[in-house]
């Protein structure tokens, strides 16, 4: 018998994060690339008292119910929409994620994707590939400037701020929509606040920064995309559900927008007989915002230390659901911190 928690890492991590949790738990480690499938994680989950997840694993009430020792989830991602939360709640699992680390390393990609899509760096790499580089043409591959431009950024939280900052050394103008307005981003990133409707009528780019509940599910669907401009570039690095991707493929395909740049797809990973494979007018890499080596490292020690914090009922300001931290102490009192 041991007093070490046993904990279950849904897979191998980049940097210290396994000795970080191997000085103080009993730590197993799902050894595969791809995630470990639903029976496999119930069967791993059932005796762990906290568990270490990626975007890929589905947290929901079965498997928590089958996991009557769970604790603590801690969410390798600074979006959480894998987890059911209300779930977790009522079960007393404390679920934490990790914000703040990958906001510039995930901005560098938006705007990379951004320049991508404009200026048809992909396609252009495919085109030489494909051996139909003969002549410098004076109107071979052309695309809208991207400097001086109209960037419409949805949802300005820490990475959409991250993108205007960028967009400024462009000397874009800035729009965006938040669910509260930013005063101070308002003066400092010289953005403006308006309406979805009117940011995407009057963007050049639109760049998704925003999570994905139940509210913003198909946020942009044919509706929205028919207001954008034809030029319209749009870049999505946050959920592949905030788009509808149906109504993506028809606005691109009929050149009702210009293109679109997505590191994030619905499913994901995107199917091989998906439409959009076929659209020259579309970049997609899979899902690699945050993955530098840098700020993938950081992003599973502060998963590790999430996860140590809360095995202990120290709930910090990463935890999604601090509401239950009384009770769970209450419930728990031989874990408390300290
Ligand atoms: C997140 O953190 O939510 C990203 O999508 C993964 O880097």
């Amino acid at each position: 018998m041991t007093d070490r928690p046993r904990v279950f890492v849904t897979r191998n991590l980049p940097g210290s994060a396994l000795d970080l949790l191997r000085q103080t738990c009993e730590v197993a480690v799902w050894p595969d690339e791809l995630p470990p499938p639903p029976g496999e994680l119930r069967r791993e989950a059932a005796p762990s008292s906290g568990l270490l997840t990626l975007l890929t694993d589905r947290i929901d009430d079965a498997l928590l119910s089958a996991a009557p020792n769970l604790v603590a989830v801690s969410n390798m991602a600074t979006g959480y929409d894998n987890v059911d939360v209300d779930a977790a709640t009522r079960r007393l699992v404390l679920v934490s994620r990790t914000p703040g680390v990958l906001t510039e390393t995930t901005a560098d990609l938006a705007f990379g994707l951004l320049l991508a899509a404009a200026r048809r760096i992909a396609e252009g790499d495919r085109y030489v590939r494909a051996g139909h580089w003969r002549t410098w043409g004076p109107e071979i591959m052309l695309g809208p400037d991207v400097h001086g431009a109209t960037l419409g950024i949805i949802g300005l939280g820490r990475i959409g701020a991250a993108v205007a900052r960028r967009a400024a050394g462009f000397a874009m103008r800035i729009l965006y929509t938040s669910r509260t307005r930013k005063p101070d981003a308002e003066k400092d990133l010289d953005a403006t606040h308006t309406d979805l409707d009117t940011l995407l009528r009057e963007s050049d780019f639109v760049s998704v920064h925003a999570a994905l509940t139940d509210d913003t599910r198909g946020l942009i669907g044919a509706r929205q995309l028919g207001l954008m401009k034809p030029g319209a570039v749009l870049v999505n690095t946050a959920r592949g559900p905030l788009v509808d991707q149906d109504a993506l493929y028809e606005a691109l395909r009929s050149g009702s927008i210009a293109g679109a740049a997505l590191d994030v797809t619905d499913p994901e990973p995107l199917r091989a007989d998906s439409p959009l494979l076929a659209l020259d007018n579309v970049v997609i890499t899979p899902h690699i915002a945050s993955a530098s080596v840098a700020t993938r490292s950081e992003m599973a020690r502060l998963a590790a230390e999430n996860l140590l914090a809360s095995l202990a009922g120290d709930v910090n300001d990463n935890v999604v659901n601090p509401e239950i931290a009384a009770d769970w102490r209450a419930a728990r009192p031989g874990r408390l911190a300290g």
